[in-house]
């Protein structure tokens, strides 16, 4: 009895294996179904690829962003890969999946079936037609994909004011080309972007992406387009260490000039070398920017005022030194000496103005002994209307004056740039 259902156990095992492979056979692809399918659509029906499936003909695209592979500011060009899909119905494609071994899908070249013409159309290096043999696969209902890789560079109007805190909006415009909207209307297949597969680029974070649909107008008649939109941002990181403290270090380095004596010879050469630094990052980084008038960059204008300032220093720098080198019979005008004068008695408690001061005071005056002046400093407002300095006093005077204001002047000048440039984020 035992071996009996045993033996009935092993036969229900066989035979529902035998059923298995007997469903894996109907469901298996055969080479003379896939070619009847061909048979029937292209040769028994007389498909003609220039007759329309419909009118009009709704064509979805998607595209597929893989990566960013260059967003140049010189040349205002986006270069991406990817991939658009593009999917359309044509009735024409149709079969019973039951007659054709369940066949669900065949695969055929695009210039066999009826297909829209693509264009980007704000590419820059060549405006034709998306697709080259490529590989369309038709499904049992009449639904055609075409997907149709490209590696383009499209234009894209960048803004460079805020460099390198800048975020930039390209569009990849792609519109229907020859069918007007009556024949051929372009939808969307998705909400947006498909970026699944998108690699991360090391110089821009993608913010957002959308998609936006528009009409291209042409001697009255009207073509379907589509934007796919994407939002880059900088990462500010390489430019603040190669560009933006650079820049602020060698301005810095300007108002340094005047605190270097003038027996040392060296100010104009010095001055002059820090001139040319700047004139050398300038150069550099407006090779790098486009030459639009568009927009302005902060980081150029900051440069070109850090430049001008530069300018300055090295006309009061000589100035000063024509001065120094003076020979002692020459007496300065006396606005000058007023001047200083005024500004010692608006700063009498600063020491060292004080010593300038008495060190003037006692030159001119060698009789002049020491108590006597101490009397006098000890009420500034007595001082001699007409005592004259010396014009290495003034000279020494006049270093130490335009180091606070240039210093001043740079510290404020970079705090506007620093401030404008957060503004941006
Ligand atoms: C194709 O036809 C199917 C079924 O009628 C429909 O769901 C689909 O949206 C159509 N595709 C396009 C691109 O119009």
């Amino acid at each position: 009895m035992t071996s009996h259902a045993l033996w009935w156990t092993k036969r229900g095992v066989l035979f529902f294996f035998c059923f298995i492979d007997l469903l894996k056979l109907s469901t298996a692809y055969s080479v003379s179904d896939a070619n009847n399918i061909h048979n029937l659509l292209f040769n028994q029906s007389g498909y003609n690829t220039l007759v329309l499936p419909d009118y009009p003909v709704n064509v979805s695209v998607e595209y597929n962003l893989l990566t960013v592979n260059s967003l140049d500011l010189k040349s205002q060009t986006l270069s991406t890969s990817g991939w658009f899909t593009v999917v359309w119905n044509d009735s024409r494609l149709a079969w019973t999946t039951s007659s054709y071994g369940n066949i669900e899908h065949i695969y055929a070249t695009e210039d066999i079936v009826w297909h829209p013409e693509l264009i980007v159309q704000n590419s820059i290096t060549e405006l034709s037609n998306l697709g080259d043999d490529t590989t369309v696969r038709i499904q049992y209902d009449g639904e055609v994909r075409w997907e149709l890789p490209a590696v383009l560079s499209t234009s894209c109007d960048m803004d460079v004011t805020y460099f390198p805190y800048d975020s930039q909006t390209c569009d990849i415009e792609v519109a229907s080309w020859g069918f007007h909207t009556d024949a051929v209307k372009l939808i969307f297949l998705k909400t947006n972007l498909n970026l699944q597969d998108y690699r991360t680029n090391g110089e821009f974070d993608l913010v957002t992406t959308s998609q936006h649909s528009s009409e291209l107008i042409e001697d009255g008649l009207a073509y379907s387009e589509l934007l796919f939109r994407i939002v880059f941002e900088r990462l500010p990181g390489h430019y603040i260490m190669s560009v933006i403290f650079p820049v602020i270090i060698t301005a810095v380095l300007t108002s340094v000039t005047f605190i270097l004596p003038v027996e040392s010879g060296e100010k104009v050469g010095y001055i002059l070398t820090v001139l040319l630094a700047l004139a050398v990052l300038l150069t550099l980084f407006a090779d790098n920017m486009p030459t639009t008038s568009k927009h302005t960059s902060v980081l150029v204008v900051f440069l070109t005022v850090t430049l001008g300032l530069a300018s300055v220093v090295i006309i009061i720098t000589i100035l000063i030194i024509r001065l120094y080198h003076k020979p002692d019979h020459y007496i300065a005008p006396n606005w000058i000496h007023s001047l200083v004068r005024n500004f010692q008695k608006s700063r009498c408690s600063s020491a060292s103005i004080n010593h300038l001061d008495k060190s003037a005071v006692t030159e001119n005056n060698p009789a002049t002994d020491r108590s006597n002046w101490n009397e006098k400093n000890s009420n500034l407002d007595n001082i001699k209307p007409y005592t004259h300095y010396s014009n290495k006093e003034l000279a020494e005077f006049f270093d130490n004056f335009f180091f606070v204001v240039f210093t001043v002047l740079y510290i404020l000048v970079t705090l506007c740039f620093t401030i404008t440039l957060s503004a941006a984020e």
